[in-house]
């Protein structure tokens, strides 16, 4: 997944080293961060191997009820285009619907380097639900996105 991560160019070496802190927690302090992942992989030949094709990080918001945050998706560029990002929230909403939680929310950057992931998660079915302008630096606003299960 670190190398996912180091090959998509819209994130940066500090996104980079908190994406892989979450995946740290999810693998080795599930239980007591709250981290967990959903991975999608292809087998690789007859062997063991297997190729990482995305991921997604997701947690329960601390202080809700059944409300889960979506932290984090990635699809190796190799697999782009072709429904892995999709399937990788589809399998985390029916995780979602399994442990009774009605409501996931996304946050996100409006900057241009997220073009393509608001129009993603649209796509997936989530609703832009507020907006904060200036969040991350001005004119870098932060989206927040939501959808109900
Ligand atoms: C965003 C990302 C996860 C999408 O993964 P993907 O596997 O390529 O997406 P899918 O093939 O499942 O596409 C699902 C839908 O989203 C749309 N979509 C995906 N990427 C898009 C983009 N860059 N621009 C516009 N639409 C996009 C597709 O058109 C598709 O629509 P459809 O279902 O109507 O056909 C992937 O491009 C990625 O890893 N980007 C870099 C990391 C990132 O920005 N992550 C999000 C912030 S944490």
């Amino acid at each position: 997944m670190a190398t996912l991560l180091r090959r998509t160019d819209t994130f940066t070496a500090d996104e980079v080293d908190v994406a892989l802190e979450l995946i740290d927690d999810s693998i080795n302090r599930s239980q007591s961060s709250g981290y967990e992942c959903v991975v999608a992989c292809e087998p690789l030949g007859d062997g063991d191997d297997e190729a990482v094709m995305g991921y997604l990080s997701y947690g329960r918001t601390p202080m809700t009820e059944g409300t889960y945050d979506l932290y984090w998706v990635a699809v190796d560029p190799t697999y782009r285009g072709k429904g892995v990002g999709k399937a990788l929230c589809r399998a985390f909403e029916e995780t979602v619907r399994q442990r009774d939680g009605h409501l996931i929310r996304v946050e996100t950057s409006s900057q241009e380097a997220y073009g393509g992931t608001v129009q993603f998660y649209t796509d997936a079915g989530y609703i832009e639900g507020g907006r904060l302008p200036g969040f991350y630096k001005p004119g870098d606003d932060l989206i927040i996105l939501y959808r109900t299960i």
